[in-house]
This record gives structure tokens, C-alpha cells and sequence, in this order.
């Protein structure tokens, strides 16, 4: 059993790489929705309940803190294009890219964008994801933006991990706002920030800082407004390009600065000196056919909290696997195993602020947990592509297994 326990704050430095793995003949006791006890089996507290028998690896329920899980059709274009040659910002100028899926669901109901997602995000929960952070921001209007939103709320009725709603209308100037950013800022500012904040459809606002869409004054508009409504920040920060998007993201004691391909050696340090986690999604950079990653190992050595994330999105990282995210950080990031499973766990919880509930096998945090048919619990980072996940409890109760095969929207059409 990995229990990952320890501090209910994000783990840095060489404490990333301390992980409790309690072998030989472990048992965990769950009270309601809550984890009761942790320890030797033969010490266990007498229990009234049942006993359930775990072969593999038992780990906390993996937190994927970085989705941008409700949208509509996949964008196979885009995929095609870049494999043509063209990039990721060039097929976006040219009409492709976010917009594209923006069209898409500005065309749905909020019904078909919860169908799907409860789809998707049942996928994800399958492969070890029991918190799911989803953002919007493929809407764009007022409208669209809350519809979104809405339907990740009713998807979450269904699916039973826990959904953590994202505002992101700052994803991308949308065409009726073309040459007027400063116009749409505003109406980010003044008229969606406050609807969503009060229908309470999101917890956090992010913002997509990069040059060419918003920039960092943008950036800090946005998120101060989003502050004043009691919203947590956090930032696509110095992704493809960088523009001091770490460092701003640190000045608004964001929650999370993500992907970081970019960030500069003051980025690094101010992150070090911050309680801002790096979230780095090396999946993305993999899809777009990027030679850069994020530094991950500098990251680490100068102090930062590193969390890892999917970013499930259908234009730079259509991937719904926490684990192969893992295996991709060990192999293109460079990190160890125990760092790997620490920032999918405490590390990504700390990413939403939820350290101090969940990511840990320990007394007191919630019952989400996942069991891998492997022998050895490296394996959890290795087997790329290969769903490993056996079973999953959320809140204490075994989830249901899927009837059919899980799918990620066979019928898209709108
Ligand atoms: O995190 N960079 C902005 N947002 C996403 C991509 C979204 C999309 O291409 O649809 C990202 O990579
Ligand atoms: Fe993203």
C-alpha cells in the first residue's frame, strides 16, 4: 500500500521523493466517507463492516488538478496539420485550434456537454482519477461560458469522483471580440466572473497568459477581479512562450501555475519561495510535438512544489490516463518514481486546495482510493498506455464498474 502520508501540504525539495510504501500485509479502515485507520492488517481495530480483499497496489485516489474536460468533437484536423508541419499557434491563427472547439459548443446543448462529459470523466476515474479539476473556457460568451459550467455541475451527480469547476473565459479572445481584448477583458471582468460567482459554478479562475491571447496585465485584471468574488487563482503560465507568467502567478498567490515550458530562471525562484504549485503537464508537449518540457528537475532542486496533470483536452492532450502522465514525467521530465506519485496525489490535492483532504491513505482524509494489478508500485509509472486500474472507492464506497466499455464519445455529432 502507498499511502503517500505525511504532511497535509504540498511536498518539495527531497521530501518529494519520500514515499510510504507499507508492505507485507497492510489494511485500511474506512468510516463513512472518511479513512478511520491505517496499518499491519494483524493490528487493525475489530470493524463491524465487510472486508474487501485488494490484490495489486492500493495508492490514494490520483487527483488530476488540470482538465479542460467538457467539450464537444475531437479536433483531428489540428492533429493532422501539425503532423504536416504546421504549428500549434499557426492553426489557431488560421481559424483552427481552441476556437474551432469553441464553434463546436457554442452549438450544443448544456445536456449533450454533460453527456459527454460524464463519458469522459467516467474514463478518467477508471484510470485512478477519483478528483477531477475541469475547466470551461470553450465558450467564451456569458452564456456559453455558464452552460459549460452547468453541465460539468450535473455531470458531477453522476460520475462519482469529485468534480473541482474551473472558470477559464480567458482561454481565447473570441471572434466578435477580435482587435477589442481590452472589451472582452472587461466583460470577463464585469459580467461573467459575476454570474458564475453566483450560481457558485467554479471555485477557481485561470487565465491562458501567453503572447498573442491575454498577457500579464490582462492576467492580473482577471484574476484580481476573480479574487474579489472570493475565486481561487491559478494561471496557463508561460506554456509555449514565455512572458512571465510564473512570476505573476506567484505576485497573486495563485494556487497553481501549470505547464511552465517556458519559465524563466526568476520564474523558478519566485515559485521556490511560494506556496504556488507547478503543475506540469508533460503529456501536451508530447501531443504537440514539442522539444521542450517543462525543467522539472530544476524546479525541484530550487524548491518548488511539482504536481503533475493530464491537461484532457482535445486539441494538445486528448489523453485521459493519470498514469501514463506519471510515465511520461519519469521518462521525459526526469522524475523518480516517489516524485511522480507524490504529484499526482498530494501535490496536485495541494494544487486545489486540497491538501488537507485528500491525496493521502492516512486517518482523518477521505475515503478515495485505487487499486493496480501490479507487484511492484513503480509499475503505477510505467506500463504506458495500459489501464492497470482494478477498482476504485470514492468517499468509502466501491464505484460501480463501468457496464459497457467506457467510451470517449463515439457519437459526437451536435
Ligand atoms: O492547456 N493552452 C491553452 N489551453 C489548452 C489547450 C486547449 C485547446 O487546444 O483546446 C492547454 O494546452
Ligand atoms: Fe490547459
Amino acid at each position: 500500500m502507498v499511502t503517500c502520508r505525511g504532511p497535509a501540504s504540498a511536498r518539495r525539495g527531497s521530501a518529494l521523493a519520500q514515499l510510504e510504501v507499507l508492505s507485507g500485509d497492510p489494511a485500511v479502515l474506512l468510516e463513512g466517507d472518511r479513512i478511520a485507520w491505517v496499518g499491519p492488517r494483524k493490528e487493525a481495530p475489530r470493524s463491524a463492516g465487510t472486508t474487501v480483499e485488494v490484490r495489486g497496489v492500493l495508492f490514494p485516489g490520483f487527483v488530476d488538478c488540470h482538465t479542460h474536460g467538457i467539450f464537444g468533437a475531437p479536433r483531428l484536423d489540428d492533429h493532422e496539420r501539425r503532423a504536416l508541419g504546421e504549428d500549434y499557434k499557426a492553426i489557431a491563427a488560421a481559424g483552427g485550434g481552441i476556437l474551432q472547439s469553441v464553434r463546436d459548443v457554442r452549438a450544443r446543448s448544456e445536456d449533450q456537454l454533460a453527456a459527454l462529459a460524464r463519458e469522459r470523466l467516467t474514463t478518467l476515474l477508471w484510470h485512478g482519477s477519483t478528483t477531477i479539476e475541469v475547466k470551461s473556457g470553450y465558450g467564451l460568451a456569458t452564456d456559453a461560458e455558464l452552460k459549460q459550467l452547468r453541465a460539468v455541475q450535473r455531470a458531477a451527480r453522476d460520475v462519482p469522483a469529485t468534480l473541482v469547476p474551473t472558470f477559464l473565459g480567458a482561454h481565447e479572445v473570441p471572434p466578435e471580440y477580435r482587435g477589442r481584448r481590452a472589451e472582452y477583458v472587461r466583460l470577463v471582468c464585469e459580467e461573467m466572473l459575476p454570474a458564475v460567482a453566483g450560481e457558485r459554478l467554479a471555485r477557481a479562475c485561470d487565465v491562458f497568459c501567453e503572447p498573442g491571447v491575454f498577457d500579464v496585465a490582462d492576467a492580473r485584471t482577471i484574476l484580481a477581479a476573480a479574487r474579489r468574488l472570493g475565486l481561487d487563482g491559478k494561471l496557463h503560465a508561460d506554456e509555449l512562450e514565455g512572458s512571465g507568467g510564473a512570476e505573476l502567478a506567484v505576485e497573486l498567490g495563485a494556487r497553481s501555475a501549470d505547464h511552465l515550458a517556458a519559465v524563466s530562471p526568476a520564474g523558478i525562484a519566485a515559485l521556490a519561495a511560494s506556496e504556488t504549485v507547478a503543475v506540469l503537464l508533460p503529456a501536451t508537449m508530447t501531443f504537440l510535438g514539442r522539444p521542450r518540457q517543462a525543467p522539472a528537475r530544476r524546479l525541484i532542486e530550487a524548491g518548488a512544489a511539482v504536481a503533475l496533470a493530464t491537461d484532457f483536452n482535445p486539441g494538445s492532450s486528448p489523453t485521459i490516463s493519470l498514469p501514463l502522465v506519471m510515465a511520461l514525467g519519469v521518462g521525459q521530465l526526469g522524475l523518480r518514481h516517489a516524485e511522480a506519485v507524490l504529484a499526482v496525489t498530494v501535490n496536485a490535492a495541494a494544487a486545489l486546495g486540497l491538501a488537507a483532504d485528500r491525496g493521502q491513505i492516512a486517518a482523518g482524509f477521505r475515503a478515495d482510493l485505487v487499486a493496480l494489478s501490479v507487484s511492484d508500485w513503480r509499475e503505477a509509472a510505467y506500463w504506458m498506455g495500459a489501464n492497470v486500474v482494478t477498482d476504485v472507492w470514492t468517499g468509502g464506497s466501491a464505484c460501480p464498474s463501468p457496464v459497457a466499455r467506457v467510451s470517449l464519445g463515439f457519437n459526437v455529432e451536435a
